[in-house]
């Protein structure tokens, strides 16, 4: 069993995905802890409704990255954590604290990487014209949303998308393809080879649009 802290920083639709996919007896991590910067993250309302304790790191209440960041690991070690998953978690962690859990940290992003890493990623999609896009799961590198990738959805562009209409399709796969890297993961069937990740017997949810080209 693979013990998860989930960090948040927002409206936690992620870290719920998560926590749905937690509750099967047969899943192989569970969440130890919920842990945010912002404490109006309703994803704190979501731990505590499943009963998973939260605590809160206020960035404002630290003077600079590292004191931040030292903070979060302090909290990690109190819970047990093993591994960490970002969900919506809208801080920088600097290179000193992403080394420390090398191979360890995994993060969604809301688009194909990597294109349109940062911010405001649908609103670049739609200008650039791309047909698809879609979302990733990666394990963290200290440059942003870099790192090998472990799973990816796709989803077609239509052209009446707006914003918000690509960024739910995407959110679907994203609640998809989150709980299926993580058990991949926690089953012990992802390696890292530099910058690439090999999956040995992925079973793919079928809804999602997910590229085999990197299993056996
Ligand atoms: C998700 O779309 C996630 O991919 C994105 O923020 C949203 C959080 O939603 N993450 C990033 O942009 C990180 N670079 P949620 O709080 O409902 O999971």
């Amino acid at each position: 069993m693979l013990d998860v802290a989930v960090l948040v920083s927002g409206r936690g639709s992620n870290l719920q995905a998560l926590i749905d996919a937690c509750a099967a007896d047969d899943f192989p991590a569970r969440i130890v802890a919920v842990i945010s910067n912002n404490p109006g993250s309703y994803g704190l309302e979501r731990a505590k409704l499943a009963g998973i304790p939260t605590a809160v790191v206020n960035h404002r209440d630290y003077e600079d990255r590292e004191s931040f960041d030292n903070a979060i690991d302090e909290e990690l070690k109190k819970f047990k954590a093993k591994f960490i998953c970002l969900a919506g978690f809208m801080r920088i962690l600097e290179a000193r604290f992403v080394n420390r859990w090398r191979d360890r940290i995994l993060n969604i992003h809301p688009s194909l990487l990597p294109s349109f890493k940062g911010l405001h990623t649908q609103e670049r999609a739609l200008e650039s014209g791309v047909r698809f896009t879609g979302c990733t799961v990666h394990i963290v590198r200290p440059e942003m949303d870099e790192g090998p990738i472990i799973l990816q959805a796709a989803v077609a562009v239509d052209p009446e998308d707006d914003a918000d209409s690509l960024a739910e399709k995407v959110l679907i796969q994203e609640h998809l393809i989150y709980p299926e890297a993580l058990k991949l993961i926690a089953l012990g069937r992802v390696s890292i080879s530099g910058n690439r990740s090999i999956i040995e017997k992925a079973e793919y949810p079928k809804e999602a649009l997910i590229s085999p080209a990197l299993t056996d």
